[in-house]
């Protein structure tokens, strides 16, 4: 058994069997002062006040946390970090006035990490997702999804997702695979959409499946990409393979993209810059997680996404990084917290509880993840001492990360 020592404030601790937090609850952060954690085989096993603490001279590893405090690893839900190379032309010629969707429109973006992926070997882009791994863990990050969506053929798309099992075979992170194959329309089949869209979903899927690369089946559901007609499609496809839909929508208008997903259970919905009373109104008493990624609102200048109204209307949201070479080259969840709060005016406790359970909810592990829960996996960061919780987004950018435990 390990067990973690004066802990100046154990955060983040949730009740067994709460898998997320809606409304009024995402204001609710429980900690104890001056605490202790166990955890053995990697699992929390005990915490308390410290005048509990197990005698400590038994043989056990003993962590002083030096009155840090001590929180769950954070959640990324939505990230696209197999990538090649990187695209900052392309942020020059937004710094000059082209829009994301311009660039895109222009056969650039997405199609380009496509080529550029194409050009790459595996090993070559095992070694560079691996990377952006270990630099998110070394932020506080312990879980992460990660989309394919750069291949954009059969060949492709199963290049990338092998990459990502390997990624969870090899790397201490929780990770979680989701296909995105429409992500955008492979330069073959340049206007030709719908034969496309057959492609995906009778190749394209199909052998995703029949290898078990994939947990997840999303689809870039938004203007100029594919219509709320062809998501329904394609999540259909995949729910048949056995994959959970999750989908991008109202990154680039209200696409309509919300209905779909919550009509086919969509454990997410992540961009929703965009959105309306209808998109509150459709998710209300649904099981699929709305996920806001100010990340990407901020490197591209897009609205931010009305978190405080899902919260006030009684809905939870999740937030992550996006992490991509496009639309948010970060992975800093601390970045995420900074933003929510300092631009859409979400307190500390609600971005935190956004950046962990509920995160850990839009990726299906909150039974495992994304709390101090007895049971749950001792993913931990240990901090310096620190004030108070608002500290982490107040001051996202100081070096108050003293240790994480993965
Ligand atoms: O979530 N919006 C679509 N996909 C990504 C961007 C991908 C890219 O530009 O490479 C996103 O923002
Ligand atoms: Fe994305």
């Amino acid at each position: 058994m390990k067990i973690i020592k004066n802990i100046g404030e154990l955060i983040g601790i949730v009740p067994e069997g709460v898998r997320r937090k809606e409304g009024d609850a995402m204001s609710e952060v429980v900690s104890i002062k001056d605490a202790f954690l166990s955890f053995d085989n990697g699992l929390i096993q005990d915490f308390g006040p410290a005048g509990q603490c197990p005698d400590t001279s038994s043989g056990d590893e003993i962590i002083d946390a030096k009155g840090g405090m001590v929180f769950p690893m954070f959640c990324d839900p939505h990230t696209h970090i197999c990538y090649a190379g990187s695209r900052e032309q392309e942020f020059i010629d937004k710094i000059n006035g082209l829009s994301y969707a311009e660039i895109a429109a222009r056969g650039g973006g997405i199609l380009n990490s496509s080529d550029l992926l194409h050009k790459t070997s595996e090993d070559e882009l095992y070694g560079q997702t691996m990377g952006r791994v270990n630099e998110m863990i070394a932020k506080g990050t312990g879980a992460i999804e990660i989309k394919s969506g750069y291949g954009l053929t059969t060949e492709d798309e199963i290049k990338m997702l092998k990459v990502i099992k390997r990624v969870k075979e090899t790397s201490p992170a929780i990770i979680r695979a989701t296909f995105l194959g429409a992500h955008a329309v492979g330069r073959a089949f340049t206007g030709r959409q719908r034969e496309y869209v057959d492609l995906v979903c009778e190749e394209m899927i199909p052998a995703v499946a029949e290898e078990g690369l994939a947990d997840f089946v999303d689809v870039f559901c938004d203007e100029g990409f594919f219509t709320p007609e062809e998501t329904s499609r394609i999540l259909e496809a995949g729910i048949r393979h056995g994959l959970i839909p999750k989908i991008h929508a109202n990154e680039l208008a209200c696409s309509g993209g919300v209905q779909v997903g919550v009509a086919h259970d969509a454990l997410s919905v992540d961009h929703l810059e965009r959105t309306t009373q209808n998109e509150i109104e459709a998710l209300k008493g649904k099981s699929t997680m709305p996920t806001m990624l100010p990340g990407s609102s901020f490197f591209l200048g897009l609205p931010y996404g009305n978190a405080k109204g899902f919260i006030s209307s009684g809905l939870g949201i999740a937030l992550a990084s996006d992490y991509n070479p496009g639309s948010s080259p970060s992975g800093d969840m601390r970045f995420v917290m900074a933003l929510a709060c300092i631009k859409m005016r979400l307190s500390p406790e609600q971005a935190f509880n956004a950046c962990t359970l509920n995160a850990a909810y839009a990726m299906g592990i909150s039974d495992i993840a994304g709390s101090i829960t007895k049971g749950k996996r001792a993913n931990l960061v240990i901090t310096k001492p620190l004030s108070s919780l608002g500290f982490i987004p107040y001051c996202y950018q100081s070096a108050f990360i003293e240790k994480v435990i993965i």
